[in-house]
């Protein structure tokens, strides 16, 4: 092979997660640090595919999402990834970036998460960086800091950042395998989340009266929900997950302008979970993220009993179940 036709290439996928307590809020913009600790479930199933191949020939990055070019806006975080992957590898080449989300429609997730996961491990690859999972998490971290999770399987924890800690990382704190938890999806909505969360955290930190509570706050949240995962005590992890929630969404309507995430399906939904709770026993919690969709929580052998739930529920689209998944995977 001569040297101008030489091309790499690696495919990856990574799963999308979901967090049981949130993060929301960053401690230093530019190095999208966040304010508070999270931790999160990687969703088996819920994958993005990213395929990229280094080119010679190329004059530029080419970015394509789901079947179509990216804008310019998407294409942003994506090379800014990949400068910061060949500055550590000390490369010059350009990639073709070919990603697609297998996500049922039902899932109504974000996908940055897994996106920013597999895009950084793909080019960690096609550039022979041969980085760490945890260098991968800090890279990712820094395209979208809940991407840093899925960089790992099972149940993830991200620490909060201190501003100028450029290496901070997700760490995985147990596996897959650990608690045969799932996560019950309840899509109440159509179309894209109106106020990102980039966006969102930002309007809540600079105008939010409840931000710094929640700040100030979140850590404990966070220990109930690490002690509660190692004890695989479900009550005590519904109840902080819910807290989490809440608090974080607090702060969002309370922000100059209000943003509101939630539909009136949420609410039937979030209603519905506490039905199951207080009338039929089921230990179900539910929890949302910067969008209208109720994720639920409970144990395998609850999951039937509460998709049919949310199924017969007034305004909910769609369902799915999701256990516990995978971290990235690269080939
Ligand atoms: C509500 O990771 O999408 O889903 O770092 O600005 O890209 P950026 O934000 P992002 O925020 C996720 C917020 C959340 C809660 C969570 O996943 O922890």
């Amino acid at each position: 092979m001569t040297k101008s036709r030489r091309k790499w290439h690696a495919e990856t996928k990574a799963c999308a997660n979901i967090a049981l307590a949130k993060y929301w809020g960053k401690a230093d913009i530019p190095l999208n640090l966040p304010a508070v600790p999270s931790i999160s479930m990687t969703l088996d199933g819920l994958v993005t595919e990213t395929r990229i191949r280094v080119d010679e020939t190329l004059d530029a990055d080419r970015v394509e999402l789901d079947g179509r070019e990216a804008t310019a806006s998407e294409s942003k975080r994506v090379i800014a990834l990949l400068d910061d992957i060949r500055r550590r590898a000390k490369r010059r080449e350009f990639a073709h970036v070919v990603s697609r989300n297998r996500f049922p429609t039902a899932a109504g997730l974000a996908s940055s998460a897994s996106g920013f996961a597999a895009l950084a491990s793909a080019a960690d690859h096609a550039y022979e960086l041969g980085a760490s999972d945890r260098v991968l998490s800090a890279i990712a971290r820094q395209a979208s800091a809940s991407a840093a999770r899925s960089i790992y399987g099972g149940f993830v924890e991200l620490p909060a950042g201190k501003p100028g800690q450029k290496s901070l990382a997700a760490k995985p704190l147990f596996d897959a395998d650990h608690w045969d938890l799932r996560i019950v999806v309840a899509q109440t909505a159509k179309g894209p989340k109106k106020v990102g969360s980039t966006e969102g955290m930002e309007r809540s930190r600079e105008t939010s009266p409840f931000y710094d509570a929640w700040v100030a706050k979140a850590p404990a949240i966070t220990k109930r929900i690490r002690q509660a995962l190692r004890k695989r005590d479900l009550d005590t992890l519904g109840a902080a997950m819910e807290q989490s929630t809440m608090a974080f969404h607090a702060c969002a309507m309370t922000a100059e302008p209000s943003i509101f995430y939630w539909q009136p399906a949420t609410l039937a939904a979030v209603h519905a979970v506490r039905q199951l709770r207080d009338e039929k026993g089921l230990s179900v919690w539910c929890t949302m993220d910067a969008g209208p969709h109720v994720k639920t929580l409970c144990h395998a052998d609850d999951a039937r009993k509460v998709r049919a739930a949310l199924k017969k529920t007034e305004g909910v689209l769609s369902t799915l179940v999701a256990k516990p998944g995978p971290g990235v995977q690269t080939r």
